[in-house]
């Protein structure tokens, strides 16, 4: 792992207390997954996303409702249709969701994983609640790292190699430059490749310059950069992108799932505008 890698992308996970209050606020987390800079946080942009509501129809938690509902209601069809029985969540953050699917699939083995310091966050606050066991574990990774202890190698190392593998990054992928995540992708297919069957579920954002609030989400970009002290590349232009992108890291089969034909079935109030954002399911 080069030096520029080992100190990239802590600079991200404090966002990872907003989206988990997000989760926490829609009923899909128990209180302890929310923590008080995440409340902070939150209230600190209640203007700005009250703003984008009511002056231009962008509903900024809707959004992230749209890719959580929908990664889980992809990730349910896997384990009820698919006869999958092993998760792993990098950039899990302070998500519910190893918890909630835990709690309905007890036989589901599930791993989380972060960067060392969420990690050991999120390690602490599932053990201190009592949630985690021999199937529910977490451990700590670094999509940046190609070898050593923080590396997918490592990551993967424990789980069953006869088994079909799920694997899920959610709020992760636009965080970095197309090469660095394209490079990440390529080390993903690699490790699923070693399972009888890989599917790779995630989210990302890709440049709609045809969508009509298209100025508005430049500007919502810009500001994500900027809070996380960062950079929030737009990748692709369209479905037809994605899935040469995937196919060039090594997935064979590409879907690029729209939430907004899909709202009614997620539970989710009727879309004013086309969404921003996209789920993609890949298979090696
Ligand atoms: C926006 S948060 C998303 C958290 C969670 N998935 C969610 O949707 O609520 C981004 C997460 O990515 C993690 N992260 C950042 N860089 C990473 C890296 N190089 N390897 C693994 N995780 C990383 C952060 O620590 C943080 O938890």
């Amino acid at each position: 792992m080069s030096r520029h890698a080992r100190t990239d992308s802590a600079h991200i996970s404090p966002s990872a207390h907003y989206t988990g209050y997000v989760w926490y606020r829609h009923q899909l987390a128990d209180p302890a997954f929310a923590t008080t800079f995440g409340r902070w946080v939150h209230g600190l942009l209640a203007p700005i996303t009250w703003g984008a509501r009511v002056g231009f129809g962008l509903d900024i938690e809707n959004f992230l409702l749209q890719r959580h509902l929908l990664i889980d209601a992809r990730l349910t069809a896997a384990i009820e249709q698919g006869g999958v029985r092993q998760v792993v969540e990098i950039a899990c953050g302070l998500s519910p969701r190893g918890q909630r699917f835990c709690q309905r699939y007890p036989e589901l083995r599930y791993l989380e994983a972060d960067l060392p310091a969420m990690a050991a966050r999120k390690r602490l606050l599932l053990h201190s609640e009592g949630w985690l066991n021999g199937l529910h574990q977490v451990q700590s990774v670094n999509i940046l790292a190609e070898q050593g202890a923080q590396s997918l190698t490592a990551l993967f190392a424990g789980l069953d190699h006869n088994e079909p593998v799920l694997v899920i990054t959610e709020g992760l992928v636009n965080y970095f430059e197309r090469p660095v995540i394209e490079g990440f992708w390529t080390r993903l297919a690699q490790q699923l490749n070693q399972f009888p069957q890989g599917t790779y579920l995630t989210e990302l954002y890709p440049d709609l310059r045809e969508h009509p609030r298209y100025r508005q989400l430049r500007w919502g970009v810009g500001l994500v950069g900027r809070l996380t002290r960062g950079n929030y590349p737009l990748h692709y232009r369209n479905a037809e992108e994605i899935v040469a992108a995937f196919s060039n890291c090594g997935f064979r089969a590409t879907q690029v799932l729209d939430p907004s034909e899909h709202g009614a079935a997620l539970g989710l109030p009727p879309m004013s505008l086309p969404s921003l954002v996209r789920v993609i399911e890949a298979r090696v």
